[in-house]
């Protein structure tokens, strides 16, 4: 299948990429590179070991994302463009409601008139909400507690109306629990502009030194060692979930298709701190603050649908993950260069 990677030069779409190409696809890029760098392209093309098509196109512009997919044939797509920090998303709410639904919109568009079939999208556990019980199943309702976890709820809702209203409509939501690690070949990863959201890429950056310690918030939760838990994927298992998801719904009778993809077990941050100090080798410091708002005790999938339907299941170890980011983090301790 020819596919169209929304966001491909991002840190998921870059990985899934290449697993495309792996498969036989042919994958061309569309990103504005408003969050990631022209310098993975090369890499990308290096461990492909082919060119790739990348366009350069801001998704939200209804004519330009009209005009790609008019220009090259597209069998599907796979949308990850868009933006994804929580907490700039309180501060700068409407950025991330046009970003992250206008792209949206204008794929939709764009693949209705050129008759594009199917899209796979990047959703997130975020939709479950803070109450939901755990493990965490599809068929729970959604909710969210901040800007971003809305657009993902709201964005899930109108690909299931457009899906209503075109019946020749294929879609995948994709549900991911915490995409970790990097390609083992250490020249691509994780690079996220400013102060990192998320775990692993702050223990990476106090691993290699550009940060002091790693504060931990909270550490009087009702888990095992007092820390929060969640569920931790590879970003190499989380794209050949894509490529499965691709596979699947393509003329599937099915028209939306909802899976979480995680492992189903969950890693405490101490516990994920005591193996980043294994893959690193030496003792991480650490510093125990209050608990943050909106953050919850525990988030974890049960992935037995995606394993049941699409036949996939996260392999990859904590200890993995932990050495592949190392890898990358080490090699590259100030992400790409431009
Ligand atoms: N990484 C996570 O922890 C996580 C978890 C759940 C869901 N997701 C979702 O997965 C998707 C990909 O996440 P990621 O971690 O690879 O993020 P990323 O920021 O690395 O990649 C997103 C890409 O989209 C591009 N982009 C942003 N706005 C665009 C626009 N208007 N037009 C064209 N390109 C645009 C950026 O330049 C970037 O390359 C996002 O939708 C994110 O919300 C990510």
């Amino acid at each position: 299948m020819r596919i169209l990677v929304s966001g491909g030069a991002g840190y998921i779409g870059s990985h899934t990429t290449l697993q495309l190409i792996a498969a036989g696809h042919d994958a061309v890029i569309a990103d504005d590179f408003s969050r990631s760098k022209r310098s993975v392209i090369p890499r990308l093309e290096a461990l492909a070991a082919r060119p790739i098509e990348v366009r350069v196109v801001d998704l939200t512009d209804r004519a330009a994302t009209d005009a790609l997919l008019e220009s090259a044939g597209f069998d599907a797509v796979i949308h990850f463009a868009g933006l994804k920090a929580v907490g700039e998303s309180v501060s700068k709410p409407l950025d991330y409601y046009r970003v992250n639904l206008g792209s949206t919109l204008s794929l939709l568009a764009a693949m209705a008139r050129q008759g594009v079939p199917s899209i796979v999208f990047s959703s997130s556990a975020t939709v479950y909400g803070e109450h939901a019980p755990v493990p965490m199943e599809e068929d729970f309702p959604t909710s969210a507690t901040n800007p971003y976890g809305w657009t993902k709820v709201m964005q899930e809702q109108v690909l299931r109306d457009a899906a209503v209203a075109d019946p020749s409509l294929r879609v995948a939501l994709l549900r991911y629990f915490n995409p970790v690690g990097a390609h083992r070949s250490g020249t691509i990863g994780e690079d996220p502009s400013g102060i990192p959201n998320n775990l692993m890429p702050l223990l990476a950056q106090v691993a290699v030194g550009r940060r002091d310690k790693l504060l931990i918030y909270g550490d009087d939760y009702p888990t095992p060692d007092g820390t929060g838990r969640r569920d931790y994927l590879h970003v190499e298992d989380l794209a050949a979930g894509h490529v499965a998801a691709l596979d699947r719904i393509a003329g599937s009778a099915t028209q939306v298709s909802t899976w979480n993809l995680g492992t189903g077990t969950p890693t405490s941050v101490k516990e994920m701190v005591d193996a980043f100090s294994r893959a690193c080798g030496h003792e991480l410091s650490v510093e125990v603050a209050p608990r943050r708002s909106g953050d919850i005790a525990e988030s974890y999938a049960d992935p037995s649908r995606a394993e049941a339907e699409l036949g996939w299941r996260a392999t990859r170890t904590i200890d993995e993950m932990c050495a592949d980011t190392w890898r990358w983090q080490s090699n590259n301790p100030d992400g790409y260069p431009v």
